[in-house]
């Protein structure tokens, strides 16, 4: 009756998968836990806010030091951190 041990397992199976383990609904924010935490926390990233322009500078100096973003990401993490971490939360 193995397989019947198998079944058990099947839902603790969907809580491995990745996508199903998020916190956060946000894609911007998803991607930039998956893509920018390499070298260092998040908290190193929302600490303060930025305008567009420097967020733009600030993620191509990322993939300078090394950062590896698939096509369409670059925009993606520039546009969500843009919009929800903007100029006004400088302190
Ligand atoms: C390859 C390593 C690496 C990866 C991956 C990386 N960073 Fe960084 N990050 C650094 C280093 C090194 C610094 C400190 C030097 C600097 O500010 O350029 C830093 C600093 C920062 C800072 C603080 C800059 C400041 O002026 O206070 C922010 C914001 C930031 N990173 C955002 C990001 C974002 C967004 C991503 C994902 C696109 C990312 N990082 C991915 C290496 C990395």
């Amino acid at each position: 009756m193995k397989w019947r041990l198998f079944l058990l397992f099947v839902p603790f199976l969907s809580l491995l998968h990745p996508g199903c383990v998020s916190f956060d609904a946000s894609p911007g924010k998803r991607l930039i836990r998956k893509r920018c935490t390499a070298c260092h926390s998040t908290a190193r990233i929302y600490k303060r806010g930025r305008g567009l322009e420097e967020w733009t500078r600030v993620v191509d100096r990322m993939v300078a030091h090394g950062a590896r973003l698939e096509k369409g990401e670059r925009e993606q993490i520039i546009e969500f951190l843009a919009s929800r971490y903007p100029a006004e939360g400088v302190r």
